[in-house]
């Protein structure tokens, strides 16, 4: 049955109203740290903003350090001041802020979840006087993962209230683990005690809106998908370029690297979307099968392969960096030149690059399309006129073509032309949502389609650990900052 415009925009908003209407509880685990004050709060307040929020929503802010609710309201805005960012004020912000409580405890002290339990309760009987959605978001670092999580479901916090009402789910940052043994420890712990509905791994590269979009563009339009192939397409390059270096993250990023930080999440992420299969419906299940279907065709690369299809490199001075060994071995950029073995793409490199302190900062993918063989050739000297489609992530995103047309005048000759348009643009009066809105938005509605599954990451694992493993014993390649990284070649 075909469906109809309406019928699509009534099922929407019905989705949304139907979304809207529970009364819901956001607990923020590490509600004094970086990310909440940074990303979460400004998130959660755009959404009530545009009214995307549930209706009765509160969020309880937990953290260890001793505040009332209004010390807390106050320590948001001196920390925003502190990290020079837009500072959250006036009478809508106040409004916002009567839904925010403080909530003290610690995160391995079963008192505290008592308390934090009582409170909840509390909202659900005094305030709502129904069973509320629960929503965890843990923003700490991955070693505690495990204590609060044991703690929430050891308390009873995790049980919905019934199978129709009151869901409990919970929210987790990357790394999800640090190589395939440690990821399926952590997540043989999550399946004892969640079923995989309830968990939401985020990546916030796949709740970007250039990255959704590349389903989008591929499979709405009869222009690309015909050509989406080895039979067209030379290589695709995917790269994260930073300019910033660890910007005094030392002591995380020397335990972390290049490769673990953005490689094995975000990278994988961009690479699986530009190579899936049509999911043929934008049901989560459907997408996050398809993504992980790529995953696991990966052509692993291990042994001395390793050095043949990989760089890794580390700025210099990144040594002389707070917090980070004198010796340290730890790689800022990495180049993997990788293949994957299915019909569509075989024979055809996946260049994945990323660095931080380079000349300069851009996160895109580059789709090279093969030479035309019937081309008209007017220029002297050969050609190579290529096709490249850039989906651009950053500084700004929006998707553009690179193809050949001739140069007005009397004489016959071709140059390079872009197509190309920005999501941000005024003439339209589009604007992007911040990949945070969309993450604490979807998981509200329940949407898993932008997380990703239990053997998405399982399987990215299975590829990036064994290049881990053997650059313990490959060589480091120094580069100058505000360069390209290394200047070895794949
Ligand atoms: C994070 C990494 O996941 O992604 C950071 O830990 C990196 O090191 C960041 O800077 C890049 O994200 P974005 O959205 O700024 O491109």
């Amino acid at each position: 049955m075909k469906t109809t415009k309406t019928a699509k925009t009534k099922s929407a908003k019905n989705q949304k109203d139907y979304t809207l209407s529970k009364p819901t509880i956001i607990v923020i685990f590490g509600a004094t740290g970086d990310l909440c004050i940074r990303k979460l709060i400004p998130s959660f307040f755009n959404l009530y903003k545009k009214g995307m929020l549930p209706q009765n929503f509160r969020i309880v802010a937990f953290s260890r350090r001793p505040m009332t609710d209004e010390q807390y309201h106050d320590f948001i805005k001196e920390e925003q001041q502190k990290r020079k960012l837009t500072v959250l004020e006036g009478p809508e912000f106040k409004k916002f802020l009567k839904h925010v409580s403080y909530q003290e405890g610690l995160f391995d002290e079963p008192e505290s979840y008592k308390n934090l339990k009582k409170k909840l309760i509390g909202m659900d009987t005094k305030e709502f006087k129904r069973c509320s959605n629960k929503l965890f978001y843990l923003a700490v670092p991955p070693d505690l993962y495990q204590t609060i999580l044991k703690n929430l479901s050891y308390h009873g916090l995790t049980i919905a209230c019934s199978d129709g009402e009151g869901w409990t789910r919970i929210l987790i940052e990357k790394p999800f683990g640090r190589d395939d043994e440690t990821a399926k420890k952590l997540d043989q712990m999550l399946s004892k005690l969640f079923r995989e509905e309830q968990i939401f791994r985020i990546d916030h590269y796949l709740a970007k809106e250039t990255l959704q979009n590349i389903l989008m563009f591929r499979f709405s339009n009869m222009l690309f998908e015909p050509t989406w192939n080895k039979n067209f397409i030379e290589k695709i390059e995917i790269k994260i370029y930073e300019k910033i270096d660890v910007q005094g993250r030392g002591a995380f990023y020397d335990n972390i690297g290049a490769l673990r930080d953005v490689g094995q999440n975000h990278i994988l992420r961009m690479l699986a979307l530009i190579a899936m299969e049509n999911p043929h419906s934008l049901d989560s299940n459907a997408v996050r099968s398809e993504r992980y279907k790529v995953m696991k065709s990966i052509q692993p690369i291990e042994g001395k392969d390793v050095d043949k299809y990989t760089i890794r490199g580390q700025y210099k001075d990144y040594r002389k960096e707070k917090s980070v060994d004198s010796n340290s071995q730890t790689e800022t950029y990495f180049k993997i030149k990788a293949f994957i073995n299915n019909a569509r793409w075989k024979g055809v490199p996946f260049y994945l690059e990323s660095g931080k302190a380079m000349k300069e900062s851009k996160a895109e993918i580059l789709v090279h399309l093969k030479e035309s063989n019937a081309y008209l050739c007017p220029n002297e000297g050969g050609c190579d006129f290529k096709n490249v489609i850039a989906f651009k992530i950053q500084p700004e995103e929006g998707i553009s073509i690179r193809f050949w047309a001739k140069k007005p005048g009397l004489v016959s000759t071709l140059e390079p032309r872009e197509l190309s348009f920005l999501y941000n643009d005024a003439a339209t009066n589009h604007k992007t949502v911040d990949a945070y809105e969309r993450v604490l938005f979807d998981c509200i509605k329940g949407d898993q389609t932008f997380f990703t599954s239990t053997d998405e990451v399982l399987a990215s694992w299975k590829f990036v650990t064994p290049i881990i493993e053997s650059w313990k014993k490959s060589k480091l390649h120094f580069y100058d900052k505000g360069t390209f990284g290394p200047t070895t070649k794949l």
